[in-house]
């Protein structure tokens, strides 16, 4: 996906995207300056203005507005809101892209100033803004919060964006259940991003201009409530930008996937072991309403059938990414190799 996506008319929205001069945040103001719309950039420093002027070229309008302000404290963040609202006469949506990577310590290593900069920081700034701006946005618009499927996942020696991350989508849930107008709040939940600043980028690593565009399709779709949208690979964003875009529901239903395990001569008992020691953890995913293992009525071996059952499809394909690194394990115990589960959905004539 390129900047000559078609993306839908957004002339006349006033979009803020605080955190879009960085990696991610470059495809989401390229989306929306491409779909018409009037951006404002707030960076906290002269020296990443200008960068990311050289960064943007030719893209850079008159419909990008670059403010370099100081949005990540409560008062910072209010100034700015104020300001927009005189000098644009109000904000219709914000995509808060802020923050990126942090890496280096297990936890009980963790110092106070990591914790203040990678997670106190980061969720200070992205509170400062959404309480600044929530409450202004028209009632045609969104806001939608940008993060990665660390919040799900704990990533070893990442684990402060972990924790910031799944606050973040709490962040979001709660502001869901306090709204009481027609704006809508959204979460895209990123797998890695090819970015300007990704060194090898995978062929089927979401681009930042996908989430760029996905972002857009959400503000246009007034009609599409708020949610969060998983984003794990370049399929998935493309899926949710067709759904968005069509109108059809994101989430079709639940999905049942049934599989079938034959264990190797003397490995049925290794095997309930590996699979009784992942059920916690599948359990424990976000969409997963059931994992059950069952075998033969009154037998003590022979195959195994697997049932799992997922809020949607995008829940499924998460479990799927999620635990893709035990398929080794599983397959060393199998007679035969492994094959995708059979996807079911409930047949909605008979409930
Ligand atoms: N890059 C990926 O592969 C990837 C994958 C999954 C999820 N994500 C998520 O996407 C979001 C943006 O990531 P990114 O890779 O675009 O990050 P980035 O390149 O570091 O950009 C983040 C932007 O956030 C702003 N910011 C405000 N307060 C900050 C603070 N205290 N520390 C650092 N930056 C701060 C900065 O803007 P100013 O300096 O201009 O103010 C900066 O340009 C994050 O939530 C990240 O978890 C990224």
């Amino acid at each position: 996906m390129t900047d000559s996506t078609v993306h839908p008319d957004l002339s006349g929205r006033r979009v803020v995207v605080p955190g879009g001069t960085g990696a991610v945040g470059e495809g989401v103001v390229r989306a929306y300056l491409a779909a018409g719309a009037d951006v404002v950039v707030p960076t906290r420093t002269q020296e990443r203005a200008d960068e990311f002027l050289r960064v943007l070229g030719d893209a850079a309008d008159d419909r990008l507005h670059l403010v370099v302000h100081d949005y990540t404290t409560f008062p910072g963040a209010a100034q700015l809101a104020d300001e927009m609202q005189r000098r644009l006469g109000g904000v219709d949506d914000v995509v808060a892209p802020i923050g990126g990577w942090w890496a280096g310590k297990p936890l009980w290593e963790i110092d106070e100033s990591d914790w203040q900069s990678a997670f106190t920081g980061l969720a200070s700034t992205h509170m400062a803004v959404l309480r600044a701006f929530l409450p202004k946005l028209s009632s045609r618009g969104s806001y939608t919060l940008i993060v990665g499927a660390s919040a799900f996942t704990p990533v070893p020696g990442s684990g402060l964006v972990s924790m910031e991350q799944a606050a973040l989508l709490m962040l979001r849930r709660v502001a869901e259940a306090e709204l009481d107008g027609p704006q809508r709040i959204h979460a895209l939940v990123l797998g890695p991003v090819g970015t300007r600043l990704a060194e090898a980028a995978e062929p089927d690593w979401v681009s930042a201009g996908q989430v760029g565009a996905v972002a857009v399709a959400a503000s246009a779709a007034t009609e599409v409530p708020s949610r969060e949208f998983r984003l794990g690979d370049r399929a998935e964003a493309e899926e949710t930008l067709a759904l968005l875009r069509t109108g059809q529901p994101v989430s079709p239903g639940t999905v049942v996937a049934v599989s079938t395990m034959e264990p190797k001569d003397g490995r049925h008992e290794d095997l309930v072991a590996l699979l009784a020691e992942l059920a916690p953890r599948i359990r424990a995913e976000p969409g997963c309403l059931e994992y059950a293992v069952h075998r033969g009525h009154g037998e003590t071996g022979g195959p195994l059938l697997v049932i799992q059952k997922f809020t949607s499809i995008e829940a499924f394909r998460q479990h799927s990414t999620t635990v893709a690194n035990q398929v080794p394990r599983i397959g060393a115990l199998l007679a035969k190799p492994l094959v995708p589960p059979a996807l079911l959905e409930p047949v909605p004539q008979v409930r």
